[in-house]
């Protein structure tokens, strides 16, 4: 499965049965967030074995979030600030993405789980900004509404969008967002420079979910295709 092809086939699974992840999937996901802590600053670790953080306990766990069977997930720790939170989406969704071509299944979740002591280490000034449960789903999710193209464009309506960039919002529009809001809006300018940005949000999360969608809309562009807006 490729990249492109895990874009479509991804969706939130917050159900998973006791299969164990095989050791060469492992070898690959460890790979991956070696990778990602290096050119991210992040420190992204992986935790086996611990049902802990997923036993319902509080009053978030009504319907929305509710997971069963959650044994391996991603803590994604990392100082604060804005720009560490965009970092968190972007290296974040490149591990689900990959974790989708190995056959497994995972969702984000910023809320409904727990932090379980000793499961994990921060070093001073950090924290945990989402965790990432991931293994084999009972069932592959099911697709969240999409919203038009158009809705993550901005731009002037006599400007000629080149097929890349179309690609790129294409896949953007199939991003993981909190509670699917998706609250951000790309425009191209000079030729060949994207730039993105979040848009107003009560809940918050936009800065996470501004890198994922960067993330994808990098895989659909292709990134030989543009350069980001400094
Ligand atoms: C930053 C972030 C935080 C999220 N937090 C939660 C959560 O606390 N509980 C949950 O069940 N789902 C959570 N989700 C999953 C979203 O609800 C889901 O991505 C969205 O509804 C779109 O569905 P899809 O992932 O199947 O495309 C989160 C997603 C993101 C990106």
């Amino acid at each position: 499965m490729t990249l492109q092809e895990a874009i479509k086939a991804r969706h939130s699974v917050r159900r998973y049965t006791d299969k164990p992840v095989e050791k060469e999937k492992m070898d690959a996901i460890r790979k991956a967030v070696a990778e990602a802590n290096a050119a991210s600053g992040l420190n992204i670790q992986i935790v086996i074995n611990e049902p802990k953080a997923f036993i319902a306990s509080n009053f978030l766990h009504i319907e929305y979030g509710s997971f069963h069977g959650v044994r391996n997930y991603l803590v994604m720790a990392g100082g604060s600030g804005t720009e560490v939170k965009e970092k968190v989406g972007y290296y974040g969704e490149g591990i689900v993405l990959l974790m989708q071509t190995l056959g497994l299944n995972s969702c984000w979740v910023g809320l409904t789980y727990r932090e379980v002591f000793g499961a994990f280490k921060l070093r001073p000034g950090e924290r945990v900004h989402c965790v990432i449960p991931f293994g084999y789903g009972e069932n592959e999710g099911v697709q969240h509404n999409l919203r038009s193209p158009a809705q993550f464009i901005e731009a002037d309506a006599h400007l000629h969008l080149p097929d890349w960039f179309l690609e790129g919002i294409n896949a953007v529009v199939l991003a993981p967002s909190a509670v699917n809001q998706q609250k951000y809006a790309f425009s191209i300018e000079d030729g060949n420079v994207v730039s993105a940005r979040t848009k107003f949000s009560l809940i918050g999360y936009t800065a996470m979910d501004l890198g994922i969608a960067k993330r994808h809309f990098e895989i659909g562009a292709g990134p030989e295709n543009f350069t980001w807006k400094k």
